[in-house]
C-alpha cells in the first residue's frame, strides 16, 4: 500500500514549486521584464531530433526567411512586426515559452537574433522553461575594444571574441589596430605599414618597450606580430555582421604613431625615423597619407563611424619644427592644442564627406569638432558630461570602471597586469549616465564599452581571461536598465556562464577562486594618530590628494591601486610631515607603508627618518631606515617602515626621502602611531 503524503513533503513540494516560479532566470545581460511560468517546453522536431541551444545558436545566423523555416519545424515561430507594445527599441523582442511552443516577436531580425540568443542561454536539460519575456536594450552603443596592437591577435581569436559579444547582445567591436606597437591592417598604397610596422624583434611588449623599440621584417629570426590581410578583414566584418555587430575601426593620429613614423620618416617633424611619435601637422604629405589610408579602410569597413583616436599626443616634435609653427600662424591655430584641432577638423571634414562619421577619444572635445561626432570618455564621468553639453552624443569607457588591463583580484594571485583593481563587482557598478542632467542631455549617452590594452596581455589565454567575466558586467550594464540590475543574481548567472566559457573552450577568472580587496583596505585603522592635526612640511600632489589634509591620519588604508582615492601620492617631492598628538603620548610604534609600480613612476622612498619632539621645534631621531627595494623591481611592491620601542613625546616626525627618480612619485596611505 502507498504511504499518503506527508504534510512536511507537500510543504517542501509547495515551496520547490514557488520557489522555482520566482527564480530568476539565467540570462546575461537580463532581460527588462521576464516572468516565470510553470512547465517546460521540450522541442522535437518531426524526425525526432531534440532541439538544443547549440543548434539555436547555428540556426540564429541563418538568413530571416531560412531561420523560420529551420525553427517552425521545432514548434518555433518568428514573426517580425511594424511595432511591439511596450518595446522601446528596434532591437527587442518579446518571447513567450510555453509547454506548446515558442513564439518569438521583433520588431528587426537583430531582435529576434536576441530573443534567440535569450533563448539559448535558457536551455537546460533538454527543453526551455516556460516564460513570458519582453526585451529591449537600455544602450544603442554596446561596446567592446580590443586593443591588437601591442600584442597582435589571430583572425580566429577575433571571430571567437565575437561569438561571445553576440551572446551577450554586444553590438560594437572596437578594433584597435593601429598604435605605436605596431600597425595591423593592410593597406595597399603603403606596404612597410605591414612589411616592417607590424613587426618587433622582441618575444612581447614589454621586453620591445624596455629593449629599444624598433621593428623588423617578417623574416627577422625573431620576428613577433603580424597583420590582418584584407580579406582578413573583410570575412571579420562579415563574421560580425552576420551575428548583429557593426565593427569600428580606429586608425590613431596625430599621437601614438611611432610605427608609422619608422617605416615614413617623412611623415614627422624631423624626418627622421624612430625619433618623433605624433605625425607632422605642418606637412601636406600626413594628411595626403591619412586620407589615402582612410579611403582604403572605409573601402573595408561599412560602418558609419570611424575611430581616429586623438587622444595623448604629447605635441613635443611640433613646439620645434617649422612646417608646425607656420601652419600655426598661417592658420591663425595659436599653439600646438590648436594645430591638434586643426589635423582633427580636417579628418572629420573628410570623412564626413565620404559619408561617415568620426569618434574621437575625449581629448577631441578640445578639438571644435562639429556636434555629429561622437566622443569616447576615457578619462572620468566628467567628460562625458562636458561632452553631452557641449552638444555631442558620447560614449562611456571610463578607466575606474571600463579598463579591464587592471587587475581584477589581488594582484599578488595574478599575472602581470597593467597596475590598478578593478573587479567584477565594481565593472558591474558602473552607472554611465549622471541623473543632475538635462532629459535632452541624459539621451545624448547613446552607451557604454569595456577597453582592453594589451600591454601586458601577450597571449590569447590571458586575453580571454581579463575579458571574461568582466565584458559580462559591461554587456549587463549597457543593456539592462539600471533598475532591473542585481548584483547578487549578477554574480551566481556569472559562475553559471564562467563555466558554460570554459565548456565552449575559452579561458575566463573564475570568480569562485576570488581573494578580494587588500585587508588592510577592508576596515579602518585605530591608532594614537586619527583624528590628529598634521602639517605638510611638503604638500601631496593635487592629482592624487586622496582623503586631502587629514588622509594620512584617517584611519583610512589603501586598496591594491593607488589610483583609488585612498592612496596620497608626492610627486618630485618627499613626503614630510609633522603630527601633534595634543599632549605627551607614550609610543611604541610609528610607521607606514609604501606602494611601488614602476609602470605608473611609483617607488619606494630611498630612505625613511622617522623622529619625535616634545615642542614641535627640535626634533630627536628615532630611526634611519634605508629601502631594500630595487628601483628596477617591476612587481607591485607594498613595504612598511617603522620604528618600534618606548618613547614619550607629543609631536611625530615622518620623512620620506624621494629616489630623485625625474617626475617619481611616493604613495602611502597611513601613517600610524601606538
Ligand atoms: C587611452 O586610454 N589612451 C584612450
Ligand atoms: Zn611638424
Amino acid at each position: 500500500m502507498r504511504k499518503p503524503k506527508t504534510p512536511w513533503l507537500l510543504i517542501v513540494a509547495l515551496c520547490l514549486c514557488s520557489c522555482t516560479a520566482t527564480e530568476p532566470l539565467s540570462v546575461i545581460p537580463y532581460p527588462q521584464h521576464a516572468e516565470r511560468k510553470s512547465g517546460v517546453f521540450l522541442p522535437e522536431g518531426a524526425n525526432g531530433n531534440s532541439m538544443n541551444a547549440r543548434m539555436l545558436d547555428s540556426i540564429s545566423l541563418l538568413p530571416y526567411n531560412e531561420m523560420k523555416t529551420e525553427l517552425s519545424r521545432y514548434g518555433i515561430t518568428v514573426s517580425l512586426e511594424d511595432s511591439l507594445a511596450g518595446v522601446v527599441s528596434e532591437e527587442g523582442y518579446r518571447l513567450s515559452v510555453s509547454k506548446d511552443g515558442v513564439r518569438i516577436r521583433a520588431i528587426s531580425q537583430t531582435g529576434a537574433f536576441y530573443a534567440m540568443g535569450t533563448l539559448s542561454q535558457l536551455y537546460e536539460d533538454g527543453g526551455f522553461p516556460c516564460v513570458e519575456i519582453t526585451d529591449w536594450p537600455r544602450f544603442k552603443y554596446r561596446g567592446m575594444h580590443l586593443d591588437v596592437s601591442r600584442h597582435f591577435k589571430s583572425k580566429e581569436f577575433v571571430m571567437k571574441q565575437l561569438d561571445a559579444m553576440a551572446r551577450y547582445k554586444l553590438n560594437r567591436f572596437h578594433w584597435h589596430l593601429t598604435d605605436g606597437a605596431g600597425w595591423r591592417i593592410e593597406i595597399d598604397r603603403y606596404p612597410e605599414l605591414t612589411g616592417i610596422a607590424a613587426w618587433r624583434p622582441y618575444p612581447d611588449w614589454k621586453s620591445w618597450w624596455n629593449g629599444g623599440r624598433k621593428y623588423c621584417t617578417a623574416d627577422h629570426p625573431d620576428a613577433d606580430g603580424g597583420y590582418y590581410t584584407k580579406e582578413d578583414v573583410r570575412e571579420i566584418v562579415q563574421y560580425a555582421a552576420q551575428r548583429h555587430i557593426t565593427v569600428i575601426p580606429e586608425i590613431e593620429m596625430p599621437g601614438h604613431s611611432e610605427e608609422v613614423l619608422a617605416v615614413y620618416p617623412e611623415l614627422s617633424c624631423s624626418g627622421e625615423p624612430y625619433v618623433n611619435s605624433e605625425l607632422c601637422v605642418g606637412k601636406e604629405a600626413t594628411f595626403e597619407f591619412l586620407e589615402n589610408v582612410l579611403s582604403e579602410v572605409m573601402e573595408l569597413f561599412p560602418s558609419e563611424y570611424i575611430h581616429i583616436g586623438g587622444d595623448e599626443a604629447a605635441h613635443e616634435g611640433w613646439k620645434s619644427c617649422p612646417d608646425c609653427q607656420l601652419r600655426i600662424k598661417e592658420e591663425g591655430l595659436g599653439d600646438e592644442a590648436g594645430l591638434q584641432g586643426y589635423l582633427v577638423r580636417r579628418i572629420e571634414a573628410f570623412l564626413n564627406r565620404h559619408g561617415r562619421k568620426l569618434i574621437g577619444w575625449d581629448e577631441i572635445l578640445r578639438d571644435s569638432v562639429n556636434s555629429s561626432s561622437v566622443i569616447m570618455a576615457w578619462r572620468g564621468l566628467q567628460y562625458g558630461a562636458d561632452a553631452v553639453k557641449s552638444g555631442h552624443d558620447v560614449i562611456m569607457t571610463p578607466g575606474d570602471y571600463c579598463y579591464i588591463d587592471a587587475y581584477q583580484d589581488a594582484p599578488f594571485t595574478q599575472p602581470e597586469a597593467r597596475g590598478g583593481y578593478l573587479t567584477l563587482e565594481k565593472t558591474y557598478s558602473f552607472e554611465p549616465v549622471p541623473d543632475t542632467l538635462s532629459s535632452e542631455e541624459q539621451a545624448r549617452y547613446i552607451g557604454i564599452q569595456s577597453n582592453l590594452w594589451c600591454e601586458y596581455i601577450s597571449t590569447e589565454d590571458y586575453t580571454e581571461y581579463m575579458l571574461y567575466p568582466r565584458v559580462l558586467s559591461i554587456a549587463e550594464t549597457a543593456w539592462t536598465s539600471s533598475g532591473q540590475k542585481d548584483w547578487r543574481r549578477f554574480r551566481k548567472n556569472v559562475i553559471e556562464e564562467t563555466d558554460y566559457l570554459k565548456l565552449a573552450g575559452y579561458n575566463p577568472f573564475d570568480i569562485r577562486k576570488e581573494k578580494g580587496e587588500r585587508p588592510e583596505a577592508s576596515r579602518p585603522e585605530e591608532h594614537l594618530a586619527v583624528g590628529k592635526k598634521i602639517e605638510y612640511v611638503q604638500p601631496f600632489s593635487p592629482y592624487y590628494p586622496a582623503g586631502g589634509e587629514t588622509a594620512l591620519v584617517d584611519g583610512v588604508r589603501g586598496g591594491w591601486t593607488y589610483a583609488d582615492g585612498r592612496w596620497q601620492g608626492f610627486i618630485n617631492r618627499d613626503v614630510d610631515v609633522i603630527i601633534d598628538l595634543g599632549e605627551d603620548t607614550d609610543i611604541h610604534y610609528i610607521g607606514a607603508e609604501f606602494m611601488q609600480l614602476i609602470g605608473p613612476w611609483l617607488w619606494q622612498p630611498a630612505e625613511v627618518i622617522i623622529s619625535v619632539s616634545e615642542d614641535g621645534q627640535e626634533f630627536a631621531e628615532l630611526s634611519r631606515q634605508f629601502t631594500d627595494v630595487p628601483k628596477d623591481a617591476d612587481e607591485l611592491i607594498f613595504r612598511t617602515y617603522a620604528w618600534e620601542g618606548e618613547v614619550s613625546a607629543r609631536y611625530v616626525r615622518y620623512n620620506a626621502l624621494n629616489n630623485k627618480i625625474k617626475n617619481g612619485c611616493l604613495f602611502t596611505d597611513e601613517i600610524i602611531v601606538r
